[in-house]
């Protein structure tokens, strides 16, 4: 074995042994697990496993030959031809685990992916006026190259590791006041002083070398009805007084009613 060599089997032994790319992820979300190639070779033959060596997907020859043979997946698993890379899309707890992806051509390229899968809220509702923070659960910045969250086929917001730099776009632009935040450090969009059209979808893409991630919160912001009954629906206090009439008036008019209606007949 010459030295170049062995310091190529040491890279992979490192790489595919011990150094497992961490993915941690929330129930729902979809994830892709990068090969870190940008094309594959003709002779390359990819080889995704999952847990103690299930086949999930290969590719040989550039085309894909078995896709989720085991039918664990349900048809939420995708795998790119160009790249191999492999997406597990709307994740489940039992998707956990290891995911062991081979190369194999003139070199060997072996990765390892340790994905954790938590349950958490997505939905979130909230009063008219409160502020409503989405947490990415990321704690180190330095993972992720682009965290950005998109609201009604918008940027609003995102963290950029190459440009460094962080953006925060404002759609409430008639009042000038900046009600979305970020977190620097966890890319976690905080709203303040929520209002009624900021309920909906809000898509979180976090993108690393390594992987990316896509998730959706729905947030609803719920809002307080008002004294002078702006907002459709009826006021409690016109609700109790039709509960009144039905409880009591109308079954004491039927009562009248009955009753003259039998001093009618005894005459
Ligand atoms: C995701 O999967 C769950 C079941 O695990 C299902 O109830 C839900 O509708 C799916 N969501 C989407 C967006 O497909
Ligand atoms: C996989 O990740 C989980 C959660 O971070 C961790 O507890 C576990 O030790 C990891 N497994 C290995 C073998 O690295
Ligand atoms: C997430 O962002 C990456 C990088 O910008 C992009 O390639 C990918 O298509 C995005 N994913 C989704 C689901 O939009």
């Amino acid at each position: 074995m010459t030295n170049h060599s062995l310091l190529l089997w040491l890279l992979l032994f490192l790489d595919g042994a011990s150094g497992a790319v961490e993915v941690s992820v929330i129930k729902g979300d979809s994830v892709t697990l990068q090969t870190g190639v940008s094309e594959l070779q003709n002779d390359n033959k990819v080889d995704w496993t999952h847990g103690d060596g299930t086949i999930v997907a290969e590719i040989e020859n550039k085309e894909i030959k078995t896709k989720d043979p085991a039918k664990l997946f349900k048809g939420r698993l995708e795998i790119d031809r160009k790249t191999g890379s492999l997406t597990i899309i709307n994740i489940t707890t039992e998707d956990k685990g290891f995911y062991k992806l081979d190369i194999r051509g003139k070199d060997l390229i072996s990765k390892n992916f340790n994905v954790t899968v938590r349950g958490s809220a997505k939905r979130v509702s909230v009063k008219e006026g409160e502020s409503v923070t989405l947490h990415t659960g990321v704690t180190d910045k330095q993972r992720y190259d682009q965290i950005l969250w998109r609201f009604k086929d918008q940027d609003i917001a995102e963290i950029n590791k190459g440009k460094n730099h962080v953006l925060v776009h404002d759609r409430n632009e008639e009042k000038n006041t900046i009600r979305f935040q970020l977190n620097e450090n966890s890319g976690s969009l905080t709203i303040s002083d929520s209002k009624s059209i900021d309920s909906g979808d809000y898509h979180l893409n976090m993108t690393s070398s390594t992987h990316s991630i896509w998730r959706t919160f729905s947030v609803n912001v719920k809002t307080i009805e008002k004294m002078d009954n702006q907002t459709p629906g009826l006021h409690p206090g016109y609700i109790a007084l039709i509960v009144v009439c039905v409880l009591i008036v109308l079954p004491l008019a039927a009562a009248v009613i009955y009753f003259c209606n039998k001093e009618h007949e005894i005459i």
